[in-house]
């Protein structure tokens, strides 16, 4: 019999658009070792250099000491253990919500919540940058899907004008990021707000790179811009710049009583293991405590220094201002990102190139991020690498 997934793999191939894994013999930071040489690594979401934090480590082997390895089953089948209910009581305090709800992953989160506020009746408005996990959500949700290009509230708003001659009854849900994963960019926020409440529809938002990066104690942009209180769901992960793993929603107590009934991915999944429930718990209080305030001014210095000394022109005009941790390097062709990541790879650092269908066809990237972790001379080094290789 004919292999077929050697033959898909090889149109895969053909196209500059075959994924491949590395192995990383190390934790992850600054610098990791892959096969046995030490890489400055500017790919990873950790912005605050928690995920080997000692902090998060000891809280995690206290709680696999006292609760275990494994959960045993889904939190409505096998209870809940006592670390899950620490960490949410935290996360709804450290973001002044009533309520938040754990999942494994914040594509569980996603996955899980979306369906839960809207059927096949209702509709969904959705940026054209949005995370694959907020596309396959609102997919599944079987809800009308209209996309509008990204940040683009003129079109949104013409959406949501059709939105409203639709038959009474339907439910209109705004999908949309605080940063964007592969441009880093910002929503415009205040007018989504705004266009949200004129329509009267719900704001779904997702936090995931912004939280731990932006806002007082980290706590995103929702809440930088005192917005939060209009955000009806806010989404965030875990396991970017809070070193651990999981996804999270916040929200009114009776929005996380519907998801513990109705979240798919909640009910029907076992819960995190207690250790990394403590490990993030460990994060949470260290992001609302002076230090972790620290921290996160350190990496705003990087951000700065980032954007200071990235070389621009070309594809890449300078932006007037750093608004994120992440920093896309635009390359066009998949080939051309491919060949600049190797080339940085053996220069020592390791950058990944992003390419379709993570990105649209023809603009693959390398996708650069700081953290706090690393320091001025790494951040010299890889722009003038940078600068040298792409001239
Ligand atoms: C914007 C955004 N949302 C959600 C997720 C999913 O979070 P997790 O990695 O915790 O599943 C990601 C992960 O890459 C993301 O970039």
């Amino acid at each position: 019999m004919r292999d077929r997934f050697q033959e898909q793999l090889q149109v895969l191939r053909a196209r500059s658009l075959e994924r491949k894994l590395r192995e990383i013999g190390s934790a992850q930071g600054p610098e990791i070792e892959i096969a046995r040489r030490r890489l400055i690594n500017f790919s990873s979401n950790d912005y605050l250099g928690l995920a080997n934090d000692s902090r998060l480590r000891e809280a995690a082997v206290a709680a696999i000491k006292e609760f275990g390895v494994g959960a045993g089953a889904s939190r409505l089948i096998s209870g809940t253990q006592s670390p899950h209910l620490r960490l949410e009581s935290a996360l709804a305090n450290w973001k002044g919500t009533e309520a938040a709800l754990c999942f494994s992953s914040g594509y569980a989160a996603a996955l899980g919540t979306i369906p839960a506020l809207v059927a096949s009746n209702d509709i969904i408005l959705l940026d054209k940058l949005c995370h694959a996990s907020l596309i396959d959500s609102a997919k599944l949700s079987g809800a009308i899907l209209r996309v509008f290009p990204h940040n683009h509230l003129g079109k949104l708003e013409n959406h949501l004008e059709w939105a409203q001659r639709q038959p009474a009854g339907k439910r209109v849900l705004i999908l949309t990021e605080s940063v964007f994963s592969m441009d880093g960019d910002r929503a415009p926020l205040r007018e989504l707000i705004e266009l949200k409440k004129h329509f009267g529809a719900l704001l779904f938002l997702d936090e995931a790179h912004a939280v731990g990066v932006i806002g007082s104690n980290g706590r995103g942009l929702a809440a930088a811009e005192n917005l939060d209180e209009d955000v009806d769901v806010q989404m965030g992960t875990l396991s970017k710049a809070l070193g651990a793993s999981g996804g999270y929603i916040c929200g009114s107590r009776s929005l996380i009583e519907w998801l513990i009934n109705r979240a798919r991915s909640f009910i029907y999944s076992t819960a995190p293991p207690p250790g990394i429930a403590a490990a993030a718990l460990a994060a949470v209080n260290f992001l609302a405590s002076p230090e972790g305030e620290e921290r996160r001014r350190l990496l705003w210095e990087r951000i700065a220094l980032m954007h200071e000394l990235l070389p621009r022109g070309g594809l890449n005009k300078k932006a007037t201002d750093a608004v994120s941790a992440i920093f896309p390097w635009i390359v066009g062709d998949e080939q051309g990102a491919i060949d600049l990541a190797s080339a940085l790879q053996s220069e020592g650092f390791f950058v990944p190139a992003i390419r379709y269908p993570t990105v649209a066809k023809g603009s693959a990237r390398l996708r650069i991020t700081v953290t706090a972790a690393h320091d001025d001379a790494q951040i010299r080094s890889l722009c003038n690498a940078i600068e040298r290789l792409s001239t």
